[in-house]
């Protein structure tokens, strides 16, 4: 009988331990600092309505590799340099550069967002 209580505890024990494990695997901390995965967030909300597959300018701000692809004109995103990515520019509205996005402005954060994400290395982190 002993021996059937311990391997029920023993058993018990394991499970409680793989349901903590799976909790903590399932639940990642959200990362701190900007990342691409805000970053496109910010993309689905206000860009790609007009920036999808064959978007306008032949820019397409639905992942990670159409982005960095840039447009027509080239790249729209220097990592690490946000005075030369023309998107940043754009959504900062620099003169030069078309507004984005047209007649509207993205919050100040959200500007903060992209811009810090450039500079930190445009990386494709989550
Ligand atoms: C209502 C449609 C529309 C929306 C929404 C829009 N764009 Fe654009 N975007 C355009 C058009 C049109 C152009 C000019 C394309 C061309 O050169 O023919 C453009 C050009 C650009 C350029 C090139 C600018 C330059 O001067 O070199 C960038 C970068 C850009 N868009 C980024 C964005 C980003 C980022 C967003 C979201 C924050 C956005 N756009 C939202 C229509 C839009």
């Amino acid at each position: 009988m002993k021996k059937v209580i311990g391997i029920v505890a023993l058993a018990a024990s394991v499970f409680v331990i793989a349901a903590q494990v799976s909790a903590f695997q399932g639940k990642p901390k959200p990362a701190y600092g900007p990342t691409y995965t805000k970053v496109q967030a910010v993309f689905d909300k206000n860009c790609v309505g007009c920036h999808g597959v064959n978007g306008r300018g032949r820019i397409n701000l639905t992942s990670y590799e159409t982005l960095m692809k840039g447009g027509e004109d080239g790249a729209i995103i220097v990592p690490k340099n946000p005075m030369k990515s023309a998107l940043v520019q754009a959504i900062k509205h620099t003169q030069g550069f078309r507004s984005m996005p047209p007649g509207r402005e993205l919050s100040a954060a959200d500007v903060k967002l992209v811009e810090g994400w450039v500079k930190s290395g445009a990386k494709s982190n989550k």
